[in-house]
C-alpha cells in the first residue's frame, strides 16, 4: 500500500473510533461496526480535497486565474483579490500553472522591462501551500508583446532575445518550477511546424526549438522540460509529428523530458479514447507525460444552464481524461485549466459555449468534480499506482 493510502486508512480508523458511540466500540464484532466504518470512509472521501485523494505520485493542478482575458472582465485580479478562490486553490491542488502570468506579453512587456510581481506571488503562494509549479511558457506564437512581434529584429538578434529571456525567467525561478512548457503549440493540426505565425520558427528557423530546451536546461537543470500542445490527445498527424521530433531531439541529446496534452475538450466531439495509448508512445521513449489544461466545454442551452445529461457526459470526459493519465506510469501531472466557471476562459473564446470546469461560479461541485475525486480515491487504494507506490 502506498503512503497516501496508509495515511487515509489511519485517518479513517481514527475517525471511526472517535465518532463511534461507546456501545458501538464494544460491539466490534457486530457487523454494524463494519457499516459505521464504511459510512465514515464515505464521509471522509466526500470531504477530501482532490490533492489528498490522489495517489502520491500524481500532482493535481489548476491554472491560476489572472492576466489574459481576465483583464477585460469587470472583476479585479482573481488570484490577488478573491480570497475564497485562493483558499480553494490552496486546498484542492498540489500543482499550479500561471494562466498568463509567465507568458511573454505579461512577464516581459517591454524590451528592457520584466514584470515579475504576479509570477513571484504565485510561486510564493505555492511554497506556503506545499505545491509545485508548472511554468508556462517560453516559446510560443501567441501572446507575445508588440515590441517583439513588430520589432524588425534580425535572426541573430531574435536568438539572443530568446536566450536572454529564458536565462532571466527560468533562472529567476530556478529550483521552484517542477515542469516548464518550453515550447507551446509549435505544430499545426496537419503536423507541420508553425513557420508562418511563430516568430521564432519563421525568423530564426526550426533549430531554435533545440536551443530553447538547451538554454532552459542550463538555467534550471532540475526542471522537467516539456513540449505542450492542444489536439494531441489522440494518435494523429500532430502527435505523430511530436513523436518524430522527440526522437530526433533525444538522438541529438537535447534535454527534452516531457510531452503534454492540453486537453481542451468539447462535448461536440467524441472523447479521444486512445489518449492512454498515445501517451504510452512517449512513455515508452522514457518521457514524462502530463495533462496540462483540461476543461470540457459544451454548447449552453438558451437559459445558460447545462442539462443533467450534459453534466453527466462532462463528468465522463473528465473521468476518462484522468483514467488515461493514471494508466500511464510517467503521467505524473494532471492539471485543470481553472476549477470554477467564474473565471473560465471558455465563454470568452468560444461563442455560446461554457460551463467547462468542475465547479459552478459559486464553487459548488459539479458531477465532474465528484467523479474525479472518486476515481482518484480508487486509484490511491487499489489502482496500479496505489499498489506500486
Ligand atoms: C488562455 C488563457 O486561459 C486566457 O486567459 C488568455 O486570454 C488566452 O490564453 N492554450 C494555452 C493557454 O496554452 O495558454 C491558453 O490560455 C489556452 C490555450
Amino acid at each position: 500500500m502506498n503512503p497516501r493510502a496508509a495515511t487515509l486508512l489511519g485517518a479513517t480508523a481514527l475517525l471511526v473510533v472517535s465518532a463511534a458511540p461507546a456501545n458501538a466500540l464494544s460491539a466490534s464484532t457486530d457487523d454494524r461496526s463494519g457499516s459505521t466504518a464504511a459510512r465514515s470512509l464515505q464521509g471522509i472521501s466526500q470531504s477530501l480535497p482532490l490533492r489528498r485523494a490522489a495517489p502520491s505520485r500524481l500532482n493535481i493542478g489548476s491554472a491560476v486565474a489572472g492576466g489574459g482575458h481576465h483583464l477585460e472582465q469587470d472583476y479585479p485580479d482573481p488570484f490577488t483579490y478573491d480570497t475564497r478562490y485562493r483558499s480553494i486553490l490552496g486546498k484542492e491542488f498540489s500543482s499550479l500553472s500561471p494562466e498568463n502570468q509567465m507568458k511573454w506579453e505579461f512577464i516581459h512587456p517591454e524590451q528592457d522591462t520584466y514584470n515579475f510581481g504576479p509570477a513571484d506571488a504565485i510561486v510564493r503562494f505555492a511554497k506556503t501551500q506545499g505545491q509545485v509549479v508548472r511554468g508556462h511558457t517560453l516559446l510560443w506564437h501567441s501572446q507575445n508583446p508588440t515590441w517583439l512581434e513588430e520589432g524588425d529584429f534580425t535572426p541573430s538578434e531574435l536568438r539572443k532575445i530568446l536566450k536572454d529571456h529564458i536565462f532571466t525567467v527560468v533562472g529567476r525561478y530556478r529550483g521552484s518550477i517542477q515542469q516548464w512548457d518550453v515550447a507551446n503549440e509549435i505544430f499545426t493540426d496537419s503536423g507541420e511546424l508553425r513557420t508562418q505565425d511563430n516568430i521564432w520558427l519563421r525568423e530564426v528557423g526550426p533549430g531554435i526549438v533545440a536551443d530553447a530546451f538547451r538554454w532552459a536546461h542550463q538555467a534550471d537543470p532540475r526542471a522537467q522540460l516539456f513540449l505542450n500542445d492542444y489536439g494531441v490527445e489522440s494518435i494523429n498527424a500532430k502527435s505523430d509529428a511530436y513523436l518524430a521530433l522527440v526522437k530526433k531531439l533525444r538522438a541529438e541529446k537535447i534535454p527534452v523530458h516531457g510531452f503534454s496534452a492540453q486537453a481542451h475538450l468539447s462535448l461536440r466531439y467524441g472523447f479521444p479514447a486512445d489518449l492512454a495509448q498515445n501517451l504510452a508512445r512517449f512513455d515508452a521513449l522514457g518521457l514524462r507525460t502530463a495533462i496540462t489544461e483540461l476543461d470540457v466545454r459544451m454548447d449552453l442551452p438558451a437559459d445558460g444552464k447545462p442539462t443533467a445529461e450534459q453534466l453527466t457526459k462532462q463528468a465522463e470526459y473528465y473521468d476518462q481524461a484522468l483514467r488515461g493519465c493514471l494508466a500511464v506510469k510517467g503521467c505524473t501531472s494532471f492539471t485543470l485549466w481553472g476549477f470554477t466557471d467564474k473565471y473560465s476562459w471558455v465563454p470568452v473564446f468560444f461563442d455560446g459555449q461554457g460551463a467547462a470546469t468542475v465547479m459552478w461560479e459559486d464553487f459548488g461541485h459539479k458531477p465532474a468534480y465528484d467523479t474525479l475525486r472518486s476515481t482518484l480515491l480508487k486509484a490511491t487504494f487499489s489502482g496500479p499506482r496505489g499498489s506500486r507506490g
